[in-house]
């Protein structure tokens, strides 16, 4: 049976002080974490399956092709460590190269692994797996039970982009700590044509805009705000000097947003800012990586050069 211990709990108080103080900002920001209720899950999943969206199968690819040589580069990896782990499934592809004894599945809410990992505990018996529910952008420390020793942390996806270049520093520097003398190994998506990357951040079908816009229902239920969907359009942008893809909500028409205790206005046109995904330069990925304590980083790429897989000794 997989164990599950559940770390953070979300403060509502404390959530509705940051969101209200996003919105109440000069530049009005909200943090992308709150793209993910259950809606806004099942929305991210279905963006990972849409012809635009290249980073999930890239990554894939990348896996699919290299599996072998990054076993040889990483040796066992008896204990593996995922960070947002969701469905578990990409983890599962590593178990058998890398000789995975123990597994941690690491994601904000213990209960969103349940499912996946009883799947996976069935088809691994032998497998020791722990489901973790941690917010793990503010700490890394994880429980006492899930054991010590040197560990293999995964972290794919290209979530990393999420974190401005100064907060990835800061959390890779925490990876290196939680990683006990083990390795790292990390999904990067990479600078490319602006055409291909905002394609892929504002499809055609509208997956994204309805996973931006989601956000706004998200938020009625947090703070009783009263967002219309209606009068809320998706802008997603690549921003070449920042090296980032901008999600941005922005106002059809003059709107005033209102929630008990308090109010604001919004011109036409006016943004809230909802998302940022930077796109590395493979040689200033391995720097950071570098900078926060790593040695001997290598990575993997597809043949476009879209997206790296990055190994790397803590
Ligand atoms: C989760 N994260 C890596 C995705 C990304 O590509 O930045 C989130 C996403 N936002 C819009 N589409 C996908």
């Amino acid at each position: 049976m997989p164990r599950l211990i559940q770390i953070s709990a979300e403060d509502p108080a404390a959530i509705r002080a940051e969101l209200v103080a996003g919105l109440q900002a000069h530049c009005p920001a909200l943090s992308p974490k709150f793209l993910y209720d259950a809606l806004g899950s099942r929305l991210f999943s279905a963006i990972t399956e849409l012809p635009e969206y290249y980073p999930t199968r890239t990554e894939a690819a990348i896996f699919d092709t290299h599996l072998e040589a990054m076993a040889t580069a990483l040796g066992p990896a008896s204990n593996l460590v995922e960070l947002g782990a969701g469905n578990c499934e990409k983890a599962a592809r590593l178990f058998a190269a890398l000789a995975v004894r123990r597994y941690v599945a690491v994601d904000i809410s213990a209960d969103y692994l349940l499912a996946a990992l009883d799947r996976l505990q069935y088809e691994h018996p032998g497998m020791e797996m722990f489901g973790v529910g941690l917010d793990f952008s503010d700490s890394l420390a994880l429980p006492a039970e899930v054991g010590d020793g040197p560990r293999l942390l995964f972290y794919p996806g290209s979530s990393i982009g999420n974190f401005a270049p100064d907060q990835a520093l800061a959390f890779l520097r925490r990876m290196h700590a939680a990683c006990a003398g083990g390795r790292l190994l990390i999904g990067v998506d990479l600078v490319k044509p602006s055409a291909v990357l905002e394609s892929a951040y504002d499809d055609a079908l509208g997956v994204t805009a309805a996973f931006n816009r989601n956000l706004l229902l998200h938020l009625n239920r947090l703070i009783g705000s009263d967002f219309a969907l209606a009068d809320w359009r998706h802008v997603a942008f690549f921003n070449r000097a920042e090296s980032r893809i901008e999600m941005h909500l922005e106002a059809a028409r003059a709107v005033t947003v209102r929630w008990p205790g308090g109010e604001r206005r919004f011109a036409a046109g006016e943004r809230i800012h909802t998302e940022n995904s930077y796109k590395w330069r493979p040689a200033d990925f391995a720097d950071l990586l570098t900078a926060a304590g790593f040695r001997n980083p290598r990575a993997w790429r597809d043949e476009r050069d879209w997206f790296a897989v990055f190994a790397a000794k803590a």
